[in-house]
Order: structure tokens, then sequence, then C-alpha cells
């Protein structure tokens, strides 16, 4: 079989980030004392058995060690400089070094220029993948005599200057995965022997050469942002031995220069993921040797180049989302070394043309033509692709069933989400041992799950939302223990007896919201469960109380459904939780103090139910709630899925609900339309993080907080329908994101306060039914407010009036579009009923 596009160890791996991201921690522990010794041991013993000079094979090392290669011994994270300097200092006495390979070890620091340039002798340097930081020192240029410099995979910044170019010899430069910016100096194009060159993954742009730098006297540069336009320079042209060429994951924008059809001897070109504009060279096809061509996610316009069918070695083309137009060539398919396909996807215009017959002469192993308006059914010249293991048609208009042609193919990866799709998954899918990916998402497929979709083990991501299946889902399920993700929402799926999961390993995201589930909540899921999303079905009784042993639950979703118990007695011990979403069940009881056990709670729903007592004082401790969220990089498993597929519009909307990454910077507490009485906490005003906060359709008596005039981030407050008195204290004129005040049916009175957002408060039915509110913002003029009679005072009167209308008009409307969006995300729209 042909190996899956994800293997198992890249999912392993994408563990392993998760789980093993270190902690910074400022003394040295004892792992990393104990790396360090073993690096020592290394080193000495490789000193050593060259130290006695009365041993047979007695060399100085200084003269004989040519290379020195110190594979991954020293795992240190975080040791400052002068710790593995030390260790590096005997290296630097070692002039007649040829090689040096200390690639994948944890060295972290500037590289110490020093040393290096004593290595005068070296030819090839490897540093990739350490944790080197600062600019690459100007020793390390003065080294003529390297030939492979490869310092990819650190964390190295600062411009690439002009002195790259003394390294005459480079046939090999690798710099990706850094953070090195600006532009390329000119001298990079005059090292003429180069055959591999990456740049890609940094923020380098085009444009401008470095020899604007040497005009120093200048005064005044005009750097309008229609001038620069980060073009590749056309002396690109000029580098005839690059065999690899890689610019990937720039800022790169302008045409793709003519100049690049001179490399004759290209085998690799990637452009991906950079600005550039304008069409494919249309001689593209001069480039015979090229077996990769990566040009995806550009906004490239134009055709697909016929002169790409004279590329007779090509392998991989990936022209996937970009603005490509006309017609998908069928000679494309006809590349007989063609492998890889990818075309179409976002804001592609690309035509299929149906009455053009395929008869391929590839053996495609990949196919991505998302978006291409593909209709009729699954095309039937890809069962003559014997090798694919990837097929990805989602975003076509396919219709009809789920061909057996297909089923049989023994495919690792196949997505059609988000086409026309019928009828029943047929059971042969599920005896292949290859499939890995099942995405068939917003389709129309019906019918029960085969009995047999647990023989289809290694399937790690199973995506059925948005479809018509029925019935129970099969018990086999529990067979498939590579299963990472499974999301069975928006189905007709029924029952009350559930497959364990117990066992699965893997099994973090697990979506069976709005389906027609009965019973008690289950909990036979693995302790390894992140996401678990059970709303909108028909799960009644109490909320287990061993669900407090998914220990690794992050988000809890039960919203819509039936549940019954006192909250104080059921609620989840779980300290990494951090959406708790229980609106519109039966819930009874009050809201426990030890709420605050719950440090990483940011969003809490328990909106529509039958709550009674008091809030809690604790509740203002909710720490999540309280910090101002950051853009922290969530630690989030499937943002990693989205970077390692090319699933992107299949992911982002089926993930939109729970895992979309800016949801972890907003904080949502809501306990709407319940039977809340007693007085509102002044604590509550120390959840400065809160976006939201609605406390509306309860019993809640006694004044608004000053405190309140904390909710520095609030844009949505609703207090309405409850027993609130009192004023709304002046505080409020400091809610600076405030777009939505309700403050109806309560029994308040006096003036609403003014200054800020608060003069845009004017949505006459958020005051309505209080105790004698006044204030511009209803028109109602307050008594402090009336003057005497008086002509001149008066006109004063009606000027103000008019500048507080101007100045409605002049404030903005704040954030609020996004809060909607995340709101319709999360399944939220119910709180937002008053609009
Ligand atoms: C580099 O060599 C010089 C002598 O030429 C020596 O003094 C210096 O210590 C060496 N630097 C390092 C870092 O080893
Ligand atoms: C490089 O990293 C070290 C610690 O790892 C830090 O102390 C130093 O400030 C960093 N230097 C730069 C230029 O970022
Ligand atoms: C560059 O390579 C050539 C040919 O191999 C060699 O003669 C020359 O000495 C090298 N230059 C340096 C500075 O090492
Ligand atoms: C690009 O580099 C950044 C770090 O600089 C890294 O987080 C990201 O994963 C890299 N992307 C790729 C595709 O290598
Ligand atoms: C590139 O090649 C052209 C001739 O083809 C030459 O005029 C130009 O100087 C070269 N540029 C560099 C930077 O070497
Ligand atoms: C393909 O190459 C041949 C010469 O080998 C040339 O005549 C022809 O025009 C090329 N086709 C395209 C579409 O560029
Ligand atoms: C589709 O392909 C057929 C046969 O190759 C051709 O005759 C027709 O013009 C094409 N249709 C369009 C719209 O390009
Ligand atoms: C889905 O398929 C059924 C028949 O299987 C059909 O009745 C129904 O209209 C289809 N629904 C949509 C939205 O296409
Ligand atoms: C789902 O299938 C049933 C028949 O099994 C059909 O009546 C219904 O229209 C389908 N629903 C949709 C949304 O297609
Ligand atoms: C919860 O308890 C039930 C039976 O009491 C058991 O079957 C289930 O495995 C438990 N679940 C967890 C997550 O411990
Ligand atoms: C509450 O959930 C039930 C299903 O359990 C649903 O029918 C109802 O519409 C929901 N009510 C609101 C207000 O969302
Ligand atoms: C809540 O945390 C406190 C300590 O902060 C602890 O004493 C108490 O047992 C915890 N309560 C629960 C129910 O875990």
């Amino acid at each position: 079989m042909a190996t899956g596009i994800i293997s198992l160890s890249t999912v392993l791996s994408i563990f392993f980030i998760l789980i093993s991201i270190p902690i910074p921690s400022s003394s040295c522990p004892l792992h990393q004392k104990q790396a360090l010794l073993r690096f020592k041991s290394t080193l000495t013993a490789i000193f050593d058995s060259n130290s006695d000079p009365n041993s047979d094979d007695y060399m100085p090392f200084t003269r004989t060690i040519a290379e020195l290669h110190l594979d991954a011994v020293v795992p240190l994270f975080d040791n400052p400089v002068s710790v593995y300097s030390d260790i590096l200092n005997p290296l630097f006495e070692i002039r007649s070094l040829r090689l040096l390979d200390i690639s994948m070890n944890s060295l972290v620091g500037e590289i110490p220029g020093d040393g290096f340039g004593n290595l005068t002798g070296l030819v090839h340097l490897d540093m990739m993948q350490n944790g080197f930081n600062g600019s690459i020192p100007r020793q390390i240029f003065r080294l003529t005599s390297l030939r492979y410099l490869d310092l990819s995979t650190n964390s190295l910044q600062g411009e690439l200057g002009p002195e790259l170019g003394s390294l005459r010899n480079l046939t090999t430069l690798t710099l990706s995965v850094n953070r090195f910016e600006g532009l390329i100096p000119r001298q990079l194009f005059e090292l003429g022997l180069l055959h591999t060159l990456d740049l890609s993954n940094n923020t380098l742009e085009g444009g401008l050469s470095s020899e604007v730098g040497k005009l120093r006297n200048l005064e005044s540069f005009k750097l309008n942002e229609n001038y620069i336009t980060g073009n590749v320079p056309e002396e690109i042209g000029n580098l005839t031995n690059l065999r690899e060429l890689s610019l990937a994951r720039n800022r790169f924008s302008g045409g793709i220069p003519d100049s690049i059809v001179n490399l004759k001897n290209l085998e690799s070109l990637d452009l991906s993921e950079n600005s550039f504009s304008g069409q494919i060279p249309s001689n593209i096809g001069e480039l015979r040797h090229v077996t990769t061509l990566d040009l995806s996610k550009n906004q490239l316009t134009g055709p697909i180049q016929s002169s790409i069918r004279n590329l007779t070695r090509l392998e991989t083309l990936r022209l996937k989302n970009n603005m490509l137009t006309g017609e998908i060539p069928s000679w494309l398919f006809k590349i007989k070394t063609l492998k890889k396909l990818f075309i179409g996807g976002k804001g592609s215009r690309l035509i299929w043309n149906h009455t053009s017959k395929i008869v391929p002469r590839c053996r495609l192993e990949q196919i991505s033509m998302p978006s291409c308006g593909i209709s009729g059914q699954i095309p039937k010249w890809i069962s003559t692709q014997k090798a694919l293991d990837f097929l990805d048609l989602n975003s076509n208009q396919l219709q009809g069933g789920f061909p057996n042609w297909l089923a049989e193919m023994e495919v690792g990866s196949i997505i059609l989400s988000d086409n026309k799709l019928t009828g029943k998954l047929p059971p042969q899918l599920f005896e292949s041992i290859s499939l890995s990916i099942l995405a068939l998402s917003r389709n129309n497929f019906s019918g029960e799950l085969p009995e047999n979709l647990g023989t289809a083990s290694r399937i790690m991501i199973l995506m059925l939302s948005g479809n018509n299946f029925s019935g129970q889902i099969p018990m086999s399920i529990s067979n498939i223990y590579r299963l990472l993700l499974l999301d069975l929402s928006r189905n007709r799926f029924s029952g009350d007896k559930f497959p364990v999961f117990g066992d699965n390993p893997l099994l973090a995201y697990i979506d069976l919201s709005y389906n027609e589930f009965s019973g008690r909540i289950p909990v036979t899921f693995s302790t390894e469960t992140q996401i678990l999303s059970l709303g909108g079905n028909k799960f009644s009784g109490e909320l287990p109380v061993n669900l407090s042993n998914l220990i690794n639950l992050e988000h809890l979703d039960i919203h819509d459904n039936d549940i019954t118990g006192n909250f104080q007695d059921v609620i989840p011990q779980i300290p990494g939780l951090q959406v708790l979403n229980l609106r519109n069940n039966s819930l009874k009881g009050f809201i426990p103090k030890t709420i605050s056990n719950l440090t990483s709670l940011r969003i809490l729903d328990l909106s529509g139910n039958k709550l009674t007592g008091n809030i809690p004082l604790e509740i203002g401790n909710l720490a999540r709630m309280i910090e101002t969220p950051d853009l922290l990089p969530s630690v989030d498993i499937f943002n990693f899925f989205i970077e390692f597929q090319d699933l992107i519009l299949n992911w982002k909307s089926s993930f939109q609900g729970i895992s979309s990454r800016n949801l972890d910077i907003y904080s949502f507490l809501n306990l709407a339309d319940n039977r809340i009485s007693g007085k509102i906490p002044a604590t509550l005003g120390n959840l400065k993080g809160l976006k939201l906060l609605n406390i509306s359709h309860n019993r809640i008596s006694g004044d608004i907080p000053v405190s309140f005039g904390n909710l520095k981030d609030i844009e949505s407050l609703d207090l309405s329908h409850n027993e609130i008195s009192g004023s709304i204290p002046q505080s409020f004129s400091n809610l600076n994101q405030l777009t939505i005040l309700d403050v109806s049916n309560n029994k308040l009175r006096g003036k609403i306060p003014t200054g800020g957002q608060m003069n845009t408060m004017n949505e006459l039915s958020y005051f309505a039914n209080n105790s004698g509110l006044c204030g511009m913002q209803i028109r109602i003029k307050c008594p402090e407010d009336i003057q005497p009679p008086g002509g001149q005072e008066m006109d004063d009167g009606k000027l103000s009036w008019v500048s507080w209308e101007g100045v409605w008009v002049g404030f903005p409307v704040g954030l609020f579009s996004s809060i909607l969006f995340m709101a319709y995300a999360l399944n939220f729209i119910y709180l937002f009923k008053f609009w």
C-alpha cells in the first residue's frame, strides 16, 4: 500500500509537540544536566581516543578530525549561551575541520562568531534545527571555502547582508524556517555555483536591492507602498546551476520573473505561499528537468499554461489557491510522470469541461481538486489511478452515490465534503486497511453506517457532519484504535447505547451534536478526550459524576438537551476545562462556590435552566475571565492538522464551532433565563476579560455594582428582566468596547450616564420598563438637566442635543461583528435573540 499522506508517526509527533512543550525553568532541570554531561562525555570520548601519544592510532585531533558529527546528543532546551559555548570552544581549535554537523541539537543563543570564524577550512557547515537566535555573525561569511551552509530551522533574524556574496563556492544555501526579513541582497545572485537555494518560511521580501543602503546622504526617501513591489529580481536567472529553488512562505509579490526559465537545471521550484501575481510564465515549459512545481497559495491569474505539458519529468504540480482561470486542461492527465496534482481551491476560477473525455496516462498518487466546479458523478477515470492514496474533491457539485469502485480502491484519504452526494456508504469502503481520513461532511448521504465500520481500523479522521445518516453508531467503531477525530454532528443518528471509546488512545475530538441521541450522557470516552460536543440531542438524566474522570477535557458542550439534577452536585471537577456549555437544559440547584476551582474556564453558559440561589462571590475569581486574553498561540491539535493537511476549507468550516483559534481569546459568561436571585456580587466586576455578560431573565435585585465600570473589554451586557434597582453607575462611561447594553424591565431610575460609548446607547427598548430612567439616550430630560425658563439657556440645551447626535454618528460600532461571528460559531445565537 502506498503510504498515507499523514502517517501515524506524523500524528504521534503532533502529539509529542502537544505534550512535550518544555516548561521554561530558570534552574537547570536534572534531565538537562544529564544531557549536558552526556554531551561532554561524548566530546571527551572523541578527544580521548586520540590523545594517547603512545597508542597506535594516536593522531593529534587538531589535525585529524576532519569531520565531526554531533548528532542529537544535547537536548538542552533553554540554557544560556555560556553553557554551550563552553562545550563548543574546544571545537574552535580544530583548524583542520572540514565538516561540522551540529544539526538537530538544542543549542541556543547567538552563534559564537569568533569561534566559527576560526574554522577557516570548513567546507560543510550544518547547524540546522537548533535554537540559535540573533543574526548570522559576519565571521561565517569569511569562511570562503564553504560549499554547504544550512542554518535552517533556528530563530535567526535580521537582514541577509551583502556579505553573503563572499561565499563564492557555495552550492547549497538553506536558510529556511528562520525569521530573516527584508530584501534579498543582490550579491546572492552572484553565487553562480548554487544548486540549492532555500529561503522558504521567513519574512523576506523582494524589491529594492541593498544598493539603496549605500545612499548614505539621502535625506528623504519615500517608501510608497505602490513603489515597493517586492519583485524577485530578474537576476535570479543568473543562478543557472540551481537545481532547487524555494522561496516559499515569504512575502514576495509582483510577477514571477521571466528569467526563471533560464534556470535550465532546475528540478524543483517552490514559490508557494507568497503574493506572486500575474500569469504563470508562458514558457515555463522550458524548465525541462522540473519534477516539482509548486506555485500554490499566491495570486496568480490567467490560464494553466499549455507549455506545462512539455514538462516531461513533472511529478508534482501544485497550483492550488490561486486565481487561475480557464479550463482545466485534459492534457494534464497525459503527463506520464505526474504523481501529485493539486489545483483549484480557494479563489480558483478554473472550469471543468464535462464534455472532454479524460483518458489518463498518468499514475496519480494524490489528486486534490477542490472548488473546480466538477459536477455529475465522481469521475470514473479516477478508477484507473491504481496508486491513488489521496483524493480531495471537496466543494464541487458532485452528485450520485459513493461509487463501489472507489470504495474498493484502498485510498488513504478520501475528502468529498461539500458536495451533493447521496445514498448509503458501501460497506466495502470499510474493508480498507489504508483508509485514514474519510471526510464526507455536508453532503446528503443517508442510511445507517455499515456495521463493519470498525474494520477500517486505521481511520484517524472520520467526518460525516451535515448529512442525513440515521441509526446507531456501529459498536465496531471502538476497534478503530487510531481514531483521533470523530465528527458525526448534524445527522439523524439515534440510540442510547454508545460504543466504548475508553481504549482509543488518541481520540481527542468528539462531536455528536445535533442528532437524536437519547438516554444518559455517555461516559464511555477515552481520558484523552479534549473536546466533547453533545449539544442538540435528547439526552436526559443527571450529568454523570464521573465525567470528571475525563481529565483532559477542555470543551464540554451539552446545550439543548434535557439534563436534570442539581448543578452543585454534578459540576465537573476538571481544572483544565475552558468551555462549559449547559445552556437550555433542566438543571436545578445553584451555582456553587467551587465554581472558582475551574481555573481555566473562559466560556460558561448556564442559561435556560432552573438554577436558583445567588450568584456566588467566588465567580469573580475565575482567572481566565479576569486576565485580558492575549493571542498566545493556542496549543490546538487541530490547527496543527490544518497546517499539515490541504484540508483548510474543509476544516475551517467544520471547526469554526469549537476550535477556531480566535475563540481562544474570548470569554463569555451567560447565566440568563434561570431563577437566580439575590444581589449582583461586586466581584463580577473583576472579570475584566469578559466580552459578554448576560444575567437577564432572572430574579436578581439590588444595585448594579460600580465595579462593572472595570469590565473594560465588555461588548455586550444584558441585565434585562430582573428586579435591579438604583441607578446605572457613572462608571459605565469607562466601558469603551460597549456595543449593546440592555437594562430593560428592571426597576432602575435616574440619569443614564453619558460619556464614551454610553452616548451611543440610544436603543429605546433596551431601557424600557424601568422606574424612571432619564437621559439624552432615551430623549427624556432628567430633572437636574431641565434648565429654568429663559431663551438663552434653552438654546444651549437644543445645541447640546444636536451635538450629541453628532457624537453618536461619529462612534464606531466596536468589534461587535467579530463577536457575532463567534457567537454564531459557538451557537450562542440564542444570546442575541433580543437583536
Ligand atoms: C580563535 O583563534 C584564536 C587564535 O587564532 C584564539 O586566540 C581564539 O581563542 C580562538 N577562538 C576561539 C573561540 O576558540
Ligand atoms: C537569544 O536567546 C538567549 C537565551 O536563549 C537570550 O538570552 C538572548 O537575549 C537571545 N538573543 C536575541 C538576540 O534574541
Ligand atoms: C573554491 O573552489 C575552487 C574549486 O574547487 C577551489 O579551487 C578554491 O580554492 C575554492 N575557494 C576557496 C576560497 O576555498
Ligand atoms: C514556518 O516557521 C515558523 C516559525 O518561524 C513555524 O512556526 C512554522 O511551522 C513554519 N512553517 C512551515 C510550513 O514550516
Ligand atoms: C546577471 O547576468 C547578466 C548577464 O546575463 C549580467 O549582466 C549581470 O551582471 C549579472 N548579475 C549579477 C548580479 O551577477
Ligand atoms: C513544447 O516544446 C516544443 C519543442 O520541444 C515546442 O515546439 C512546443 O511549442 C512546446 N509546446 C508548448 C505548448 O510550449
Ligand atoms: C470541452 O471539450 C470539448 C472536447 O474536448 C470541446 O469541444 C469544447 O469546446 C470544450 N468546451 C468548452 C466550454 O471549452
Ligand atoms: C437528499 O436526498 C433525499 C433522497 O435520498 C431527497 O429526498 C432530499 O431532497 C435530498 N435533500 C437535499 C437537501 O438535497
Ligand atoms: C433525510 O432522509 C429522509 C428519508 O430517509 C427524507 O425524508 C428527508 O427528506 C431527508 N432529509 C434531508 C434533509 O434530505
Ligand atoms: C463512568 O462510570 C461508568 C459506570 O459507572 C463506567 O462504565 C465508565 O467507564 C466511567 N467513565 C469514566 C470516564 O470513568
Ligand atoms: C432548547 O432545546 C430544545 C431541544 O432540547 C429545543 O427544541 C429548543 O428549541 C431549545 N430552546 C431554545 C430556546 O433554544
Ligand atoms: C476547590 O479548591 C479548594 C482549594 O482551592 C479545595 O479545598 C476544594 O477541595 C476544591 N473543591 C473541589 C470540589 O474540588
